[in-house]
């Protein structure tokens, strides 16, 4: 699969997007200590038209914190079959469940209601990194609850790395405008 444009690269992370099972990535932030932290999370929505990506967060966990200081990091995919890895950084918007901005909260809305049972359930807890008290949810909530986050990720950079037996491929791709990119190949 190339990786020398835009194109193959919407195409694979959208294929990605369509499997049964989730994609997942690894997201980046850097916390008040200046320390690089990285967590597992399931990418949501990928716009391949805006080059938006969104990923669900508990308002309260720490890469909401990380990311509502430090807005820009990086999100890495791993595509296993094609051996391509898309290192992609982000400036990350938080839409929050507990802001009052009406039309922010439509898109959230949205957003909540792509989620699975078992997913929602997730936000409905004791705040994630707290120390273990175990609660039981006895009913899911139609609206979002002011836990729920969207992370939106608007993306400025794409660096493809290709494994290949022999020589691998590596090429960077950087946003101008809102709609135009440029290609660079790299050294791998
Ligand atoms: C397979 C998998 C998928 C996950 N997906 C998400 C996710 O989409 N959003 C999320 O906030 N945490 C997700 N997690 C949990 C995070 O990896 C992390 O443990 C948690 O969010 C706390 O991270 P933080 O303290 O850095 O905020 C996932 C974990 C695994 C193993």
């Amino acid at each position: 699969m190339p990786i020398d444009s835009l194109l193959p690269i919407q195409n694979l992370v959208c294929d990605g997007m369509t499997e049964s099972v989730p994609l997942l990535g690894s997201l980046a932030s850097v916390d008040d200590s200046d320390i690089g932290r990285v967590r597992t999370v399931v990418i949501r929505q990928f716009d391949p038209q805006q080059m938006t990506i969104s990923i669900s967060a508990d308002v309260r966990s720490a890469k909401v914190a990380h990311l509502a200081r430090r807005p820009m990091a990086e999100v890495c995919l791993w595509f296993s079959e094609s051996r391509i890895a898309l290192r992609m950084l982000a400036t990350w918007k938080i839409f929050r469940g507990d802001s009052q901005d009406a039309q922010h909260n439509e898109r959230l809305q949205r957003f909540w209601e792509a989620h699975s049972a078992a997913s929602k359930t997730l936000f409905l807890g004791p705040a994630p990194g707290d120390r273990c008290t175990p609660t039981v949810i006895d009913e899911i909530p139609v609206r979002f609850p002011a836990t729920f986050a969207e992370i939106a990720g608007h993306i400025e950079e794409i660096d493809a790395l290709e494994i290949r037996r022999g020589r691998h491929l590596r090429w960077h791709h950087t946003r101008q405008s809102q709609a135009t990119w440029e290609s660079t190949e790299l050294n791998p």
